[in-house]
């Protein structure tokens, strides 16, 4: 659905009529395309010692890249794609001034759609209180910073676990996501990776095809997200299964034709779902690596309103199915080769939304799952993570009544809704080799939503 307001906001008189108001001005943002720079300009590497070791470790692996990378914040007549300030030696408080600051004076030259990515430590893992003050400490400064940027700019954060370099793969996997394209509706959030089993870290990937020779199978595939989390898994090189409840059978053959995929007509709720998940793939692709939970019901009403059947439906679709397809799959023995859980929560489930009651615990419920699922599925070699997205423009928000829509849309840190394949984009993430480091979190997608957390 097209942004009316955005399209008016960025043009002649409007634009200087919302400046005076002060009024919002969304930037229309920087999205992945094919043969894109990863960047709209250079790199600039921060660290409290511009000679210390980790941002050289970081910046060495950027020219890797084949990026343009700088290391002085005063250099002039340079657009920056990004600054990357990495903060994982930091011992304490006082030495973070220097980076802060420093990204501070180079912000004003930040391309539109720039990217700004700080890299800590965890600091319950700090050795003193002086380190966890300083690691904790960046949290609050990147959230905060991100609701200053503009012109569809982001900040973002990695947190490195221990036992890993900041140049490990399993952190330059998180950075390649949140500097690119594919990040454009993250905002103030953070990813936090840890060491992954040498075995898979040592395959080398292909940023073009990252899912080249992976099965992927995607619930509720028929039309919205799960459409477009099939179509950008395709355009990784992942061979797709999409599945939808037989009354959409005509749109699920629609998605899998365009994709080369196949469709799998089933309710996600029946007892044997798991098992016909994986037979189908078995039989049409081969094998089975990654499964995306997206099909996800809402059925709104105050609670004092809520029938046994509105709370039940909400619940069975939106976590007991994926309880139940996990469990089969995990004892499967068939679903061992660098698995991939994909589960889509919601903001409602962080925040809490009125009439959604159901929903809301629904979604909460899979975060709670999936981090509890991580040690199973690290046995198998793989990993589950949750992705929380925000307003997105779909057929379900499209019905909410126009003033309605329209402030939903504005409440984040972007100024607009987020397009499903924002969603898409971080599904792929997670799926794919460059987030191996990470298990059993939750990414919100939501622009820095001013709801929650
Ligand atoms: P949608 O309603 O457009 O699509 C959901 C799909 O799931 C439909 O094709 C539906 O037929 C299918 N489905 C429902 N029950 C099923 C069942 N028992 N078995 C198999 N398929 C079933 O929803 P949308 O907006 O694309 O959302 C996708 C996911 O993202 C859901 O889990 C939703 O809760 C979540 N989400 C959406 C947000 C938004 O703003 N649109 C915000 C936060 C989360």
């Amino acid at each position: 659905m097209s942004d009316t307001y955005m399209n008016v906001v960025n043009s002649g008189f409007a634009q200087t009529l919302a400046k005076k108001l002060g009024l919002p001005q969304p930037a229309p943002l920087r999205r992945f395309r094919k043969d894109a720079a990863l960047l709209p300009g250079p790199v600039l590497v921060l660290g409290p010692d511009p000679h210390g070791s980790d941002s050289d470790k970081v910046a060495a692996t950027l020219l890797s890249w084949d990026l343009d990378v700088h290391r002085d914040p005063t250099t002039s007549g340079i657009r920056w794609g990004a600054i990357i300030l990495v903060l994982t030696q930091v011992e304490n408080p006082g030495e973070l001034a220097a980076s802060a600051l420093g990204a501070g004076s180079a912000l004003r030259a930040l391309a539109r759609g720039g990217r700004v990515v700080t890299m800590t430590r965890a600091h319950g893992e700090a050795l003193t209180p002086s380190a966890a003050a300083a690691r904790a400490a960046v949290d609050g400064f990147t959230r905060s910073l991100a609701k200053e940027m503009r012109g569809g700019a982001t900040a973002n954060g990695i947190v490195l676990h221990d036992g890993l370099t900041p140049d490990a793969g399993e952190a330059m996997g998180p950075l390649r996501f949140l500097l690119s394209a594919k990040s454009s509706y993250v905002d103030g959030q953070f990813l936090h990776a840890g060491p992954a089993d040498q075995g898979e870290a040592a395959a080398p990937i292909d940023e073009d095809q990252p899912l080249a020779g992976r099965v992927a199978v995607v619930t509720g595939g028929a039309r919205g997200i799960g459409a477009a989390i099939a179509k950008t898994l395709a355009r990784d090189g992942a061979r797709v299964v999409v599945v939808d409840v037989p009354a959409a059978g005509e749109a699920l053959s629609r998605v899998a034709n365009a994709i080369h995929g196949t469709a799998l007509q089933l309710d996600i709720t029946a007892d044997d779902a798991g098992a016909r998940i994986l037979e189908h793939a078995l039989a049409r692709h081969g094998g089975l690596h990654i499964v995306v939970h997206n099909a996800g019901i809402t059925r709104d009403k105050l609670l004092a309103n809520m029938s046994e059947a509105q709370w039940s439906s909400v619940m069975a679709v939106n976590v007991e199915a994926q309880l139940r397809i996990n469990d089969f799959l995990f004892g499967s023995g068939a679903f061992t080769d660098e698995p991939r859980i994909v589960a889509l929560a919601s903001t409602s489930g962080i925040a809490g939304n009125r009439g959604q009651t159901n929903y809301g615990a629904s979604k909460a419920a899979v975060m709670g799952l999936v981090a509890a699922s991580a040690p199973l599925i690290a046995e198998l070699g793989g990993t589950i993570n949750a992705v929380a997205p925000g307003f997105i423009d779909t057929d379900m928000t499209s019905r909410m009544p126009f003033a309605t829509r329209e402030v939903a849309r504005r409440l984040n840190s972007l100024q607009q809704a987020g397009q499903p394949v924002d969603v898409a984009e971080a599904v792929a993430f997670f799926a794919s080799r460059d987030a191996r480091g990470i298990n059993g979190t939750t990414l919100r997608v939501c622009g820095q939503a001013m709801v929650g957390a």
